[in-house]
């Protein structure tokens, strides 16, 4: 596959070629900011890319340009809400590849409310994307990685899995489960080889955060508070979380790695 160039001077994307060759990855929520990074980079290491994401034109957005730089990439459109969607996807992935090396579950939502004013559907949606969605798709993944005697998983958890910051009760809670539910299956399933771990991103650039970076003055003060002094790309998380997706990580498992700029040092 091309590699890229190097975008500007924050953006490097150190590449180690084939790391993933004919290895079958899915990317749950990849079709935009940080889990698209990651399935570009899976690509342009030789992986068998399937993404699953709700957003379809991005999903398709993102499936054309990983085509035409050369990858080997497959999309279902899914909501991660509803269990039966999810088990259409991995039916539809093993009848594909017959079978799945690498599970990234990147799908989440999250935005600041105030305690006392969260709404009961809000704190539902947000635990069914960020929480529950990944316990419906790795629940049927890991039964075939257990048949296939191996198998790597990594969730995107957040720094918000361990700091309680303000306006963000229902994320932080669902992080902070995720991370809880990563380390859970890392003692079920290390005896069967398979991995899993948590990712923790600090503040990354993307349509997430989007909200919260028009404040120019903030994030100013922000990025200067933090040791490495500057936000976060995607392409900042796609080396560690590939890293834990990778061979080179087959004696971690149960970790919560941050990639935060220090913010929690
Ligand atoms: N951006 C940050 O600063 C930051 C920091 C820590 C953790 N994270 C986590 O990283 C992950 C990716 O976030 P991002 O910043 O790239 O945001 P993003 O909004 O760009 O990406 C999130 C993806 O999840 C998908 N998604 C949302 N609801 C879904 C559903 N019901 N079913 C399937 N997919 C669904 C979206 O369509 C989108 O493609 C999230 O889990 C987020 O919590 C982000």
């Amino acid at each position: 596959m091309r590699v890229p160039k190097r975008g500007g001077k924050n953006r490097k994307d150190h590449f180690i070629p084939d790391r993933f060759d004919g290895q079958v990855c899915l990317i749950v929520g990849g079709a935009q900011g940080i889990g698209k990074s990651i399935a570009t980079r899976l690509a342009r290491e030789g992986a068998h890319l399937v993404i699953a994401d709700v957003d379809r034109p991005k999903l398709a957005e993102t499936k054309a340009e990983i085509s035409a730089a050369g990858g080997k990439v497959r999309t279902i459109p899914t909501d991660v809400r509803r269990a039966a969607q999810v088990e259409r996807l991995v039916r539809q992935v093993l009848a594909w590849h017959r079978r799945i090396d690498v599970l990234m579950y990147v799908s989440g939502i999250g935005k600041p409310v105030p305690f006392v004013e969260t709404s009961e559907a809000f704190w539902d949606q947000t635990m069914e994307v960020n929480l529950k969605g990944a316990f419906l798709v790795s629940r049927l993944v890991a039964k075939q990685m257990i048949k296939q005697r191996g198998g790597k998983i990594v969730f995107m958890a957040s720094t918000n899995s361990w700091d309680g910051e303000g306006l963000m009760a229902p994320y932080n809670a669902s992080k902070a489960g995720l991370f809880l539910l990563g380390k859970t299956m890392a003692r079920e399933l290390g005896p069967h080889g398979i991995n899993v771990n948590c990712l923790g991103p600090g503040f990354i650039r993307t349509r997430l955060t989007a909200p919260i970076m028009k404040d120019r003055k903030f994030m100013k003060k922000y990025a200067n508070l933090l040791p490495l002094g500057r936000l976060g790309w995607p392409e900042d998380i796609a080396g560690p979380a590939t890293f834990l997706a990778s061979r080179d990580a087959d004696y971690v498992t149960g970790v919560l790695l941050f990639v935060d700029g220090g913010q929690l040092a």
